[in-house]
């Protein structure tokens, strides 16, 4: 009797001990995380929406890798934000490989068809706005993007990455309150286009319910046989077909089935720049890494902190930014063009961004004091997403069609809709490049997925953004936000932002500082209208265990993770 007693004690104690223990662990885990929200153990998706990164969850629940969840999410943002990206864009991926210890970058950005025709591209401008019509449409790389990195980094099988975005598209959902905007804001040029069909009844009143039954057969196709299907075979041929019907004349579409058996992603190294602790990696061109590492580089010789955003030295800060942005802004045209390779090495380099850092005074100068060169104009789209995976790979990816509904040409037999990425040749004063210079390659992108990665390996920032010629500083300043002010990524994306156009005006969000602008205002920096159409940006931060993952409110987006 007494033996049982002292045992039933035992087991009470050792329940108890447990008990103990694991509240500690908790306690210790939730003491080390900064506090708030969109925490997670293990891994973790940031998407664009809610229901993304949730199919993205489900993929790295499955044992997915940070591939498998990226590609199934960017396959759901299609359907989600059809606004923003698909199977008829492009994209760029960062990757990193934590076996290895290595970062890649995967390029499927759209490439001018070879068969441009001259004195056809008189409509560049003035943003967002070129004339609609099929000769905008470059070759899409998207699904060659997809289908290079599962190769390389997939775990799962081809196929389970399209399922539950093929089962959402074939059953349809209650339009997004987001994507409702959109289609609202659009409304004539869509009602005047093919995406009529998706979004409007014939009496022109709107639909409560989005379906793609003809995308989810494409889609079904393509998680079948391949993505050859889409760049060799039936799917492409339709694409082909349904975009000649909607030309306006014979020299008009310009993309052949011939442009599209040709298209290849391509595997390259990142760029890299370090960063106090961190090592950045971000893609080269077609991207604007470069230009987000010049920033950075030219910046961090401040030694900003958590001080530094305090007080009356935030005013400080903030001229220094701006005069920062403004000095990229003058570099941005020499990474078009033919000799655009030759200046990246200068944009990484210590001694451009010191002799820059100089330059940054207490006074605000006039243009040419930051470039004499006129500017490439500003331009608007997109959606990026960012994964950490239990192993602790991880993927930051931007995709895009371009601006809103891309050419908004859509293909009725495919569900494909097609992107305007030939716009993004556009270059000073609203002018298209000779299109010798053109054909097969691709046009520049603000795109700038990014990885850092602190030397003990403890410590990663998987972040990107959406917002065309927003991108650049919006990603810098989420990563000076975590990184130099102290902020968590929940707080570091929320924080509102500027951004410095090509004219170097100002432009605050809504939620900016007020103090700073005023102060801004008095030191005559040019402070222009809030902006409207805003920068999405989307972020992980993992410091030992501890996942915070976010997705931008601005896009009434939500993470998911475990
Ligand atoms: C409607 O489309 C036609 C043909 O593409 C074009 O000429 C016209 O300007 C468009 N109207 C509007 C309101 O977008
Ligand atoms: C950074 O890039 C240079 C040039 O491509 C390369 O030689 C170097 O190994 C890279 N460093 C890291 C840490 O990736
Ligand atoms: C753009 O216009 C400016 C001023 O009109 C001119 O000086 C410059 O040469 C033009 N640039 C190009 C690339 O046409």
């Amino acid at each position: 009797m007494k033996n049982r007693r002292s045992c039933c004690c035992l087991v009470v104690l050792l329940v108890a001990v447990l008990l103990a223990a694991l509240t500690a662990v908790l306690l210790l885990w939730k003491l080390h995380c900064p506090r708030g929200h969109n925490l997670y153990s293990t891994a973790a998706v940031a998407a664009d929406s809610k229901e993304c990164s949730e199919i993205g969850r489900d993929i790295l629940l499955a044992g997915g890798s940070a591939v498998d969840g990226a590609i199934a999410a960017l396959l759901c943002t299609s359907l989600i934000n059809p606004q923003s990206m698909g199977i008829g864009g492009g994209s760029i991926f960062t990757i990193y490989d934590a076996k290895k210890d290595r970062v890649t970058v995967i390029n499927a950005r759209e490439k001018a068809p070879q068969k441009l025709t001259a004195g056809t591209y008189t409509g560049c401008g003035p943003y967002p706005k070129p004339d609609p019509g099929t000769h905008w449409i470059a070759v899409p790389g998207e699904l060659r993007g997809y289908e290079k990195a599962h190769q390389i980094f997939g775990k799962l099988p081809w196929k389970s990455l399209f399922e539950p975005s093929i089962k959402l598209a074939e059953r349809g959902f209650p339009i997004p309150n987001y994507l409702k905007l959109f289609v609202q804001h659009l409304r004539e040029e869509i009602l005047n286009s093919t995406l009529r069909s998706l979004f409007y009844h014939s009496d022109g009143s709107p639909l409560a319910n989005v379906r793609y039954p003809q995308l989810a057969k494409t889609l079904r196709a393509i998680a079948d046989e391949g993505p050859d299907v889409f760049y060799n075979g039936r799917i492409g041929q339709e694409l082909i077909a349904d975009i000649q019907k909607q030309t306006r004349s014979n020299s008009d579409s310009i993309i052949t089935f011939k442009d599209l058996n040709q298209y290849a992603a391509s595997v390259t190294e990142p760029l890299n720049i370090s960063l106090g602790n961190y090592m950045m990696y971000t893609p080269p061109l077609p991207s604007k890494g470069a230009i987000l590492s010049f920033i950075l580089n030219v910046l961090k010789d401040f030694k900003f902190s958590a001080e530094s955003m305090e007080g009356s030295q935030r005013m400080q800060t903030y001229h220094r930014i701006i005069e920062a942005f403004k000095f990229a802004n003058g570099q941005l045209n020499k990474i078009i063009g033919p000799k655009a390779q030759s200046h990246i090495s200068d944009l990484l380099s210590d001694q451009l961004a010191k002799l820059t850092q100089q330059r940054i005074d207490d006074e605000v100068h006039p243009r040419n004091y930051y470039t004499a060169e006129p500017q490439t104009p500003d331009k608007y789209a997109t959606s990026h997403v960012s994964v950490i995976d239990r192993d602790g790979n991880a993927v930051s990816v931007t995709s895009s069609i371009n601006h809103l509904f891309g050419s908004k040409i859509f293909s009725k037999s495919t569900g494909i809709i097609l992107n305007n990425q030939l716009a993004d040749f556009c270059g000073p004063n609203n002018t298209f490049p000779d299109i010798a210079t053109v054909k097969g390659q691709q046009p520049p992108s603000s795109m700038s997925p990014s990885i850092l990665i602190s030397q003990d390996k403890t410590s990663m920032m998987v972040v990107g953004s959406s917002g065309g010629s927003m991108i650049v500083s919006a990603t810098a300043q989420v990563i000076m936000n975590t990184l130099w002010f102290g902020l968590s990524m929940t707080d570091a994306i929320k924080k509102g932002r500027l951004y410095v156009n090509s004219n170097n005006i100002v432009n605050l969000e809504r939620e900016f500082d007020k103090e700073v602008e005023k102060a801004m205002k008095e030191k005559h920096h040019e402070i222009g209208q809030p902006i409207r159409l805003q920068s999405v940006a989307q972020g992980i931060f993992r410091d030992h265990g501890c996942i915070e993952a976010v997705s931008d409110t601005r896009k009434q987006g939500k993470s998911a993770g475990y």
